[in-house]
């Protein structure tokens, strides 16, 4: 590619070098059959923004979104993930389901949901709507092709509250739990299954 209009490469504050590709992910993509780990997307909101992307209308975005499904599961490793942030819009006062119903196509397409998560934004716009309150969160879907995609849990964990303690020294004292369950032998660090 002759003349980029990013930088080819970005070194990120821990020191990784990346390389910058610019181009449509679709085609992008299938020079990197089955050697991806991860793919993060905020694909374009439907209907919006047509000036910069393809703007698809809510009722299409589903099948919209199905072209890039065989890029991303074919760029993918056996154990990649695929994670989407996304939030569904408000058409005529109803909160279109649009998100959802490209979930489940990515599902029919042999896509596994394996958690979804929120994005939390703790500064959204003052709500100002007659019928709901103020949008604080997007969806991060996380999908893969496995059950058992990698997953590094240890490289985001974090020391877990003094919570732990108190909750700890309280169970049993009701006559009714003689020892700590799974998840509170887990957050106490005591629980390695
Ligand atoms: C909602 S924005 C996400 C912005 C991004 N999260 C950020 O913080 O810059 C959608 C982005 O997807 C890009 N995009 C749209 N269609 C694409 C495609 N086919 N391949 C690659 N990127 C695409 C757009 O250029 C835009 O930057």
């Amino acid at each position: 590619m002759a003349d980029l209009k990013f930088p080819r490469k970005y070194v990120t504050s821990s020191g990784a070098v990346c390389d910058i590709i610019e181009g449509d992910s679709r085609e992008e993509l299938r020079q990197f059959r089955g050697q991806v780990d991860l793919i993060v997307t905020s694909p374009p909101y439907a209907d919006a923004r047509s000036r910069h992307y393809d703007s698809v209308h809510p009722d299409n975005f589903a099948d919209w979104f199905m072209t890039f499904h065989e890029p991303f599961y074919d760029a993918l490793k056996p154990t990649g993930s695929l994670v989407i942030n996304i939030k569904d819009k408000v058409v005529d006062g109803v909160r279109h389901r649009y998100v959802w119903h490209m979930i489940e196509r990515l599902s029919d397409k042999g896509w596994l949901c394996i958690d979804d998560y929120i994005w939390h934004k703790p500064n959204p716009m003052p709500g100002y709507w007659p019928t709901r309150l103020r949008d604080g969160w997007e969806y991060c879907f996380h999908l893969a092709k496995s059950t058992r995609p990698y997953f590094n849990a240890d490289a985001v964990r974090k020391p877990v509250g003094d919570w732990v303690e108190s909750r700890l020294k309280n169970l049993g004292n009701n006559g009714t739990v003689a020892r700590p369950g799974r998840q509170e032998q887990r957050a106490s660090g005591c629980f390695s299954g």
